[in-house]
């Protein structure tokens, strides 16, 4: 028996990266999924590669974008038991540069975005009566700041304090609202982080990403397929007393 069967899942943000590898593990565990991201060519290039998967497109800065996605994955995939929060961009500056362009642009994205969808979706579900799993992405940059990652550190903190209240207040209808906080893991998202560092503290290109491996206890850096396990885990049945936490999946980097 596969663990989401005839289920329906959201995943903002699934054109590529983690979210993509969540989309395609809920489909080889029987879920149909709706792959929404601003990409939507490269969100319909991975959905055709994916069983049953739909693409949908969505700006999650865009409240009729959100609206829209939401109701054209109900319309196609006849309603939504699962969301994954998982859009996110990545901006770091020393303090003494940060804009406030970039701080709304991130904050838009990052919180405003997981609030306005997370909503969007728990709303379909209340009215639907059947409860259902929300999945926050976080961070362990919300666990702690960063001296150059000042913006993107708070966006994630905010992450998991709206996975704390959504989760607390949407549990009487059923919804289990959850998150995950990665820590470092591999791919064009940490190809931009590295980037940064190699210009900030005047590194080698890859360099950063050589440290930051070695210093996970587990010994490397993270992969997508490193976080399927608990994104499948958080969306069963078997996950439904869990409420309102964020679970670090992270190779021992951090304990809380
Ligand atoms: N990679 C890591 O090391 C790491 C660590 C901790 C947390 N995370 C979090 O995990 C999640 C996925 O990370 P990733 O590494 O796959 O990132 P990624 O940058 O590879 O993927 C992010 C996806 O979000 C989409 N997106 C960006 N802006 C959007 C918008 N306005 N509306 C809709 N979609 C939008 C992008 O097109 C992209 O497909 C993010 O929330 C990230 O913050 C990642």
């Amino acid at each position: 028996m596969k663990r989401l069967e005839g289920k329906r899942a959201l995943i903002a943000g699934a054109a590529r990266g983690i979210g993509l590898a969540f989309a395609r593990a809920y489909a080889a565990e029987g879920a149909r999924v709706a792959i929404a991201d601003i990409d939507l060519d490269r969100a319909r290039a991975e959905a055709a590669g994916i069983d049953g998967a739909i693409a949908v497109h969505l700006d999650v800065m865009d409240q009729a974008s959100i609206d829209a996605s939401v109701a054209d994955t109900v319309a196609k995939l006849g309603g939504i038991d699962i969301l994954i929060n998982n859009a996110a961009i990545f901006t770091a500056a020393p303090i003494a540069e940060i804009t406030r362009a970039d701080f709304d642009r991130v904050f838009a994205i990052n919180v405003a975005g997981v609030l306005f969808t997370l909503q969007a979706v728990a709303l379909h579900m209340i009215d639907r009566g059947e409860g259902g799993k929300i999945i926050n992405m976080a961070s362990q940059a919300g666990r702690r700041g960063e001296a150059l990652v000042g913006v993107y550190c708070a966006s994630k903190a905010a992450v998991i304090s709206l996975t704390q209240s959504a989760g607390l207040n949407l549990i009487e209808h059923g919804i289990n609202v959850n998150a995950i906080a990665p820590g470092v893991v591999d791919g064009e998202h940490w190809d931009g982080v590295d980037a940064f560092f190699a210009r900030y503290e005047n590194k080698p290109l890859g360099q950063k990403k050589r440290e930051v491996g070695a210093a996970v206890p587990f010994g490397r850096m993270g992969t997508a397929e490193d976080l399927v396990g608990m994104a499948i885990f958080l969306a069963t049945d078997e996950a439904k007393y869990i409420v309102a936490q964020t679970y670090n999946v992270d190779g021992g980097n951090w304990m809380s």
